[in-house]
């Protein structure tokens, strides 16, 4: 499903001698003994998931289909990320769904607020709303404007069949609230951290209701967690590429880019800087994820790549096979000097560009390249990507002595905004 490949980095040290550490990591990781151990319940949730709970995200997915010409899915983080990364990669970004989704409660835009209540005004709309903690702030900032908005546009009866909530099963103050109104509630397991959470309810409800084959996610999530439950180097593909990321900072390489090559595999950069970002980003140690989209971004930061100062490594994801793909036209008059090209399908061209880009960066630009392959973007591809990057984020993060699965560096904005919003 996942290929890694190391070939291009030019490593200094070899993979395999790290055998030994990762040995130990991985067992701590499957018996939750290292730190944050309460947070390891993505590991093997392919097997332990909520069945029933599932089987309800299905059949509320059938309902709000039926209903919804705009879904509002209302978080930030960890609790946004992962669903738009899923429905972007899985349907690229302008799918022929009935529904249309919308993420909100990200951001305290006021512009965005306001353009978003306009464009729903007409449209009949289902709000769902994600929260683990229930008190984020631009979430809850958002939930109440549309809160409103939607009990004066239907009335609070109708309202129940309109507002999901997801969050904890006890803390926040989400939970509360969907009992006294009525809403439908899904449950964020008390042992998944929000960047590990779009297996759950919080990615699984918006994916189904955009009319995703969640059982598939969930189906390349359970093979990837039986492929890498082995602490074996030569086996376990994302431990080597944990490995290859420590080997590469060891060597002086303190950012890393992640390369896509499709405009729809976009989110699953963010989705996966704040994966990486937010688990390893502590005690002034990790590697800082940025990214960006080619061929786009080689007409900006592709200079700055080739010729600029060595700080940065990339790790190219590439896809086998596209999704959707064309045959470049023949043209008669041939005025554009395009006709090399005809009867060539687009996605060879983008194949060439990037085989070009290696090349360039890797051997004249001396940056070294890791590859990570997907066979495509399908759904059972996507559960078997989380699980790829969740088990190299806890290994790598393990690796150096870090808690993957706290931020406490988030929390230090938080203070100072709210001192200035009078917040007591
Ligand atoms: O990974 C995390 O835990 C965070 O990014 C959270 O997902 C984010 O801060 C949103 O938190 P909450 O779901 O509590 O609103």
């Amino acid at each position: 499903m996942i290929k890694f490949n190391e070939s291009h980095a030019n490593l200094k040290e070899n993979i395999n001698d790290y055998q030994s550490e990762v040995s130990k990591v991985h067992k701590m990781i499957h018996e939750k003994t290292g730190a944050g151990n309460d947070y390891l319940g993505w590991v093997d949730w392919a097997d332990n998931y909520d069945k029933e709970e599932f089987d309800r995200i299905l059949k509320v997915a059938e309902k709000v289909k039926d209903k919804a010409e705009v879904l509002l899915v209302c978080g930030i983080g960890g609790s946004y990320l992962g669903a738009r990364a899923a429905i972007e990669m899985i349907q690229g970004l302008y799918p022929k769904n009935d529904t249309e989704v919308i993420f909100i409660g990200n951001t305290f835009s006021s512009t965005y607020m306001v353009q978003v209540l306009d464009y729903i005004k007409d449209k009949s709309a289902v709000l769902n709303v994600i929260s683990k903690s229930g008190t984020t702030t631009e979430t809850a900032l958002a939930f109440r404007i549309l809160k409103q908005a939607f009990e004066a546009k239907y009335g609070k009866e109708e309202c129940k069949e309109r507002i999901i909530v997801t969050t904890d099963r006890e803390k926040g103050t989400l939970k509360p609230l969907a009992d006294k109104e009525g809403y439908e509630k899904f449950v964020i397991p008390d042992d998944i951290g929000g960047r590990y959470s779009v297996i759950t309810p919080v990615g699984l409800l918006p994916m189904a209701i955009m009319g995703i084959d969640i059982k598939a996610v969930m189906k390349g999530l359970k093979q990837a967690y039986d492929d890498l439950n082995t602490d074996d180097l030569d086996k376990n593909h994302a431990y080597r590429y944990a490995v290859a990321r420590r080997i590469l900072q060891n060597e002086g390489y303190d950012v890393e880019m992640l390369i896509t090559y499709d405009s729809h595999m976009t989110l699953v950069a963010e989705w996966w800087k704040q994966l990486f970002g937010e688990s390893e980003g502590k005690e002034e140690k990790g590697i800082l994820p940025t990214s960006a989209n080619f061929s786009t971004d080689l007409h900006s930061l592709g200079q700055f790549i080739q010729e600029g100062k060595k700080v940065l490594f990339e790790t190219v994801v590439t896809v086998e096979k596209p999704y959707l793909d064309m045959e470049f036209p023949y043209d008669e008059v041939n005025s554009d000097g395009m006709n090399y090209l005809s009867g060539k399908s687009l996605d060879w061209v983008n194949k060439m560009a990037f085989e070009g880009t290696l090349e360039a960066h890797e051997v004249t630009g001396g940056v070294p390249n890791l590859i990570i392959n997907l066979e495509d973007t399908s759904a059972y591809t996507f559960g078997y990507m989380c699980q790829f990057f969740f088990m190299a984020c806890a290994m790598t993060c393990y690796m150096i002595d870090i808690n993957p699965f706290n931020q406490p560096g988030v929390e230090v904005y938080k203070k100072n905004m709210f001192r200035l919003l009078g917040k007591n």
